[in-house]
């Protein structure tokens, strides 16, 4: 019995790849085809995306996005994909007139920055990362592609894989945090939910790996600046991400617009040939990040815009988003020579072939559905997804006292900051395609609850809390609000300090250089701690923060970062003891912004110290040890690890490691397993993450959890970008954190 199932599973996988196969030669034969009918203008058409007529999400063109001569561009089959154009009718539009009018007929594919949800918007990506659970995260871009799909949309500008280790960037918000490795899993989760099992259906989207590489290491922080790493930081931090994407049969790329090692993203032939379209064999296409083109100007990378139309097409960059680079100039390039026409064959055959994997040629309407528009944006069912991802990413990080869960009779709550009352910042940055104020906010949440609370907004924090292209002007001054957010304090048993940043102060073009509560919310803070220490502190922001004299004094600490559509919901469930809290860090928190990068796969470095004397690497005014390490987390409940075992079975390690909950709620926990490398022909970070399961117990309950550490595992990629696997002594680390666990050790002959 079990040998003919084995052998029908074989037989229906082998069917299945062959089946796979055939569907993909078949394309190939067609996307051929096609291109012999097409003039060079046509394929360069290809190659260009132009921005729609309704939003934009970068510098707008001189001459406006409603230009005629758009129009006439996709009229005539110059143009291959718009962005930012999105409902049936709008996109029936425009495809009815490029599908009619242009010689051959060659349908847009349409593409939008659905980045955390749609119009239903799930946590900003560092907060889902911060769940651990991958069957969420990929349920939640499902449902972001079915709700854009329902819009008419096809492509996603998603998933964001830089790694990051710096919280003054703002765009750390839409990533998976500082390890390669949790990143790796987080990517392939979310590359199958856009893409779902079939990117023929009516309701995936093409995902887009961005950006490539290295924008999350702008130096300084300051986003689209200088990048400068090493080849084992780019290969063993930068690149895994990516090539996750791949494996996951990510469809196309989008290169970055950052220099690396001095070399434009956009014009780097390294990455996008040598190594995405060469090493990795990536057989979709690649896009430029917004006028990244055109910028290799101001880099000093390019004469002019023919210049740097010439070089991105040159390195491999298949379509232009609005830089007009090629729509401009790529003709005259290819009649003088400097580009090869055989270059341009290949990136409109990319284009062309993921178009007819989406089923465009098929049924170039096959998006344009009124009916599934009205029933599925904002569906119940996608609002309670949200709802579970909302109180999956919540992280506990302090709870001296047990002050938390509040008693549901608790009486006389005092709830103070001006985030409470907000219903449109806890969507967070990269929620275009949603409506303004559509959130629940904190107080509509807890008023679910109770209505034993006073409220006061305290400090006036935004005065302009403006959009998504401009900046959010902070209060720095006026100190009113405070004296009524004191004198509610004093009167009240318990205080709820609902307190953070903006959604639009995180984000693209959002870098900060502190790190602090933004405003007068920590002074206000301070004066309330005054009068009453009873304090929940609830944290509304996008990044880490430097929040040590908040952890020294508050007694509890909620990071809720922001949870989109359901926030207020999902945070009083918490409060209340509905929701157990089980989210663990991705992003180390630092002390102080000179700690800053500060992560915990570092290098050990020759003087680790301590030592007495001051020759060791450390700060004179300050520890290394961050705030919050990666991983961390706490809970309502506790759980207790013991009984490690390392099994060494020469081809590969088992570690186990028993879990048990001792405390007195059920929760989750996610078990995490570290390694280092002792001795290695490169040197190896003190700690890496190399596996982790999320196991939920109830209390008394306990768990026996098994790793198994393989060549994958324990290898590395080396100076040449090769990746060995060297025989060498192991530690081996299963616990709650970075920081804590049960060690042991192993050879690995
Ligand atoms: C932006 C971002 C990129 C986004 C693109 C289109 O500048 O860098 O992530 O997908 O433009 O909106």
């Amino acid at each position: 019995m079990f040998k003919n199932n084995c052998l029908k599973f074989i037989l229906l996988s082998l069917s299945f790849i062959c089946l796979n196969v055939s569907a993909q030669k078949d394309i190939d034969t067609k996307v051929q085809k096609l291109l012999k009918k097409m003039t060079l203008e046509e394929k360069i058409g290809q190659m260009v995306q132009l921005n729609g007529f309704w939003d934009f999400t970068g510098p707008a063109p001189k001459d406006g996005d409603g230009a005629k001569w758009k129009y006439d561009a996709l009229k005539s089959g110059k143009v291959g994909s718009v962005l930012n154009v999105r409902g049936v009718k709008n996109v029936r539009q425009l495809q009815e007139m490029v599908v009619n009018e242009s010689r051959l007929g060659i349908p847009l594919i349409f593409g939008f920055d659905v980045i955390h949800g749609h119009k239903t918007v799930f946590p900003i990506p560092l907060a889902e990362s911060a769940s651990w659970d991958l069957d969420a995260m990929e349920n939640a871009a499902r449902i972001a592609a079915i709700e854009a799909s329902a819009e008419g949309l096809n492509w996603t500008f998603a998933p964001m894989v830089d790694i990051s280790r710096d919280a003054r960037w703002g765009r750390v918000m839409e990533g998976a945090g500082e390890d390669p490795y949790l990143a790796s899993e987080v990517a392939k989760a979310r590359v199958k939910g856009f893409q779902g099992k079939d990117l023929s259906d009516d309701n995936t989207l093409a995902a887009c790996a961005k950006h490539f590489v290295g924008y999350g290491f702008a130096e300084s922080g300051k986003d689209y600046n200088a990048v400068d790493v090493g080849t084992s930081t780019l290969y063993n931090v930068l690149l895994p991400p990516f090539q996750a994407c791949i494996d996951a049969n990510v469809r196309t790329f989008m290169n970055a617009f950052n220099t690396l090692n001095g070399i434009p993203a956009t014009g780097d032939d390294f990455l996008q040939r040598d190594i995405l379209k060469g090493k990795w064999n990536f057989d979709g296409f690649v896009v430029s990040d917004w006028g990244s083109i055109s910028e290799m100007q101001a880099h000093g990378f390019a004469k002019d815009l023919k210049d740097a139309g010439i070089i991105a097409a040159n390195a491999g960059c298949d379509m232009d988003m609005e830089s007009y680079a090629y729509v401009g100039h790529l003709k005259e390039a290819v009649e003088e020579g400097t580009v090869a026409e055989a270059l341009i064959d290949d990136a409109a055959a990319r284009i062309l072939k993921v178009k007819f994997e989406l089923g465009l040629f098929d049924d170039p309407y096959k998006y344009c559905d009124t009916k599934k528009e009205k029933e599925l944006l904002y569906h119940p069912d996608h609002k309670k997804a949200a709802l579970d991802m909302a109180k999956k990413s919540i992280v506990l990080l302090k709870n001296e006292g047990n002050l938390l869960p509040l008693d549901k009779k608790q009486k006389n709550i005092a709830i103070i900051g001006a985030l409470a009352d907000e219903d449109n910042s806890p969507l967070g940055n990269w929620r275009l395609g949603t409506d303004n104020n559509t959130a629940v906010s904190f107080l509509e949440g807890f008023k679910k609850y109770t209505d034993n609370y006073s409220y006061e907004k305290g400090v006036d924090i935004f005065l302009k809390a403006e959009d998504f292209l401009h900046e959010v002007e902070v209060n720095n001054t006026d100190k009113s609000g405070i004296d009524a957010a004191v004198a509610l304090a004093k009167k009240s048993e318990v205080v709820i300090m609902v307190l953070g940043e903006h959604g639009y102060q995180s984000g693209e073009g959002r870098s900060r250089a502190n790190l602090d509560l933004p405003g007068l919310q920590k002074k206000m803070l301070k004066e309330v701690y005054k009068v009453n220490k009873n304090i929940i502190l609830v944290l509304m922001n996008g990044r880490p923060l430097t929040i040590d004299w908040e952890a020294e004094n508050i007694p509890a600490i909620l990071e809720t970062w922001q949870l989109g559509t359901e926030s207020g919901n999902a945070i009083a469930e918490t409060l209340f003891g509905d929701n157990i809290p089980g989210g663990k860090l991705t992003m180390t928190f630092p002390r102080t912004e000179g700690q800053v990068p500060i992560y915990y796969n570092y290098l050990n470095t020759g003087r680790p110290g301590p030592i007495d004397l001051v020759f060791w690497s450390h700060y004179t005014d300050e520890t290394n040890a961050p705030l919050y390490p990666f991983g961390y987390g706490l809970s309502y409940t506790d759980f207790a690890y013991d009984n490690m075992k390392v099994v060494n079975n020469g081809n590969n390690i088992q570690v186990s490691v028993n879990v048990k909950n001792t405390g007195n709620y059920d929760g989750s926990e996610v078990v995490q397993l570290y390694i280092r490398d002792k001795v290695a022909s490169v040197s190896r970070p003190v700690k890496e993450l190399k596996g982790f399961e999320k196991i939920f117990l109830k209390k008394g309950e306990n768990k026996t959890v098994n790793f198994t550490l393989t060549e994958k595992e324990l290898g590395f990629y080396n100076n040449r970008g090769d990746f060995v696997v060297e025989p060498g002594d192991f530690d081996v680390m299963v616990g709650t954190s970075s920081l804590e666990g049960l060690s042991d050790s192993f050879e690995w002959k």
